[in-house]
């Protein structure tokens, strides 16, 4: 029988490579977790948060249940009852909603992702008391910007849940969101999916969407911004938030601007670089130090 030798040697070479590659391959991975790149990013980028959004885009499966995700419920859809019966009492005393009319409101945000549904004191049916956090946001914000609030930018949009909600209660002539590119996959299945009549974008700080719109009536975000590193807040500044006259944003960074080890904007400093704005109580306070930052509004 006639041996290759070279064949024999090049087949060894590759069985004691093989387990060498893998584990410098490991190595790798391993260093990539362990050291990242946080400049110009949000705690979330590193985290498994965005995979998980892009999944539920995705995957029919997983997107039937996004919002009871043990992985994702800690970043959104966490509105506890008591939450929830602060918000509906504010709905129905300060702005008259009847029970009818919220559950009609509601609507899109009570099925799609499956959210948890909970019985409030007084309510018929149980109900997405994220959604009636929307609701009464969307109800300040109507308030604040009168019937027609013009071409809309959002930063930090979730799903999409706050947007579906001011579509049903105002007139936008256009929505442009702001999210990570792995959930704005996300964002763009469910406002799909739930009858959205407003003409919108959808792009990530970083795309050239700029050629599109690069100014807007009025910005919104709601427990986003106040949550991104100060140099990303800059860029978030410079690129929407001064191009924008008026702005809405409920904010978790307290006066000093500390978000959890992230360091940003204090109010001071937020004050000094938005024409004309202000800071308020968040009503209900749903976290200790929270307010409300508005720009370009009299009341
Ligand atoms: C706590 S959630 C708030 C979502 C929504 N505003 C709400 O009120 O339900 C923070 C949002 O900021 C988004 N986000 C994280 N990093 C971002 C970035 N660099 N640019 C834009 N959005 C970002 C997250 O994906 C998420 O949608």
């Amino acid at each position: 029988m006639k041996v290759n030798l070279k064949k024999i040697l090049a087949e060894a070479k590759r069985r004691i490579k093989l387990p060498l590659s893998i584990f410098k391959t490991n190595l790798i991975v391993l260093k990539s977790k362990l050291i990242r790149n946080t400049e110009h990013k949000s705690s979330y980028e590193n985290g498994e948060y965005p995979e998980l959004a892009l999944k539920a885009a995705l995957n029919p499966a997983i997107f039937s249940v996004f919002r009871r995700h043990h992985m994702y419920t800690p970043i959104l859809e966490h509105v506890s009852r008591n939450q929830g019966e602060e918000y509906l009492k504010i709905i129905r005393d300060k702005y008259k909603l009847k029970d009818d009319e919220i559950f009609q409101l509601l609507k899109p945000l009570m099925k799609l992702g499956s959210p948890k549904l909970l019985r409030i004191k007084g309510l018929s049916n149980k109900i997405s008391t994220t959604g009636l956090r929307y609701l009464k946001i969307g109800l300040d914000i109507r308030e604040f910007s009168g019937n027609n609030i013009g071409n809309v930018v959002e930063i930090g949009c979730g799903y999409g849940g706050q947007a579906i909600i001011l579509d049903k209660l105002l007139e936008i002539e256009s929505y442009t969101f702001y999210d990570l590119w792995q959930v704005n996959f996300l964002i763009r299945r469910f406002i799909d999916n739930s009858n959205f009549s407003t003409k919108y974008t959808i792009s990530t700080i970083n795309e050239d969407s700029f050629n599109i719109r690069n100014s807007w009536d009025f910005c919104i975000s709601n427990y986003a911004f106040s949550e991104f590193p100060k140099s990303l807040q800059e860029i978030y500044i410079d690129r929407i938030l001064k191009k924008t006259p008026k702005g809405f944003m409920l904010m978790n960074s307290g006066v000093n601007g500390e978000f959890g080890n992230i360091r940003n904007h204090n109010q001071k400093e937020l004050l000094d670089k938005l024409a004309n704005s202000n800071i308020k109580n968040e009503v209900p306070l749903t976290y200790k130090n929270n307010y409300l930052l508005t720009w370009g509004m009299e009341n």
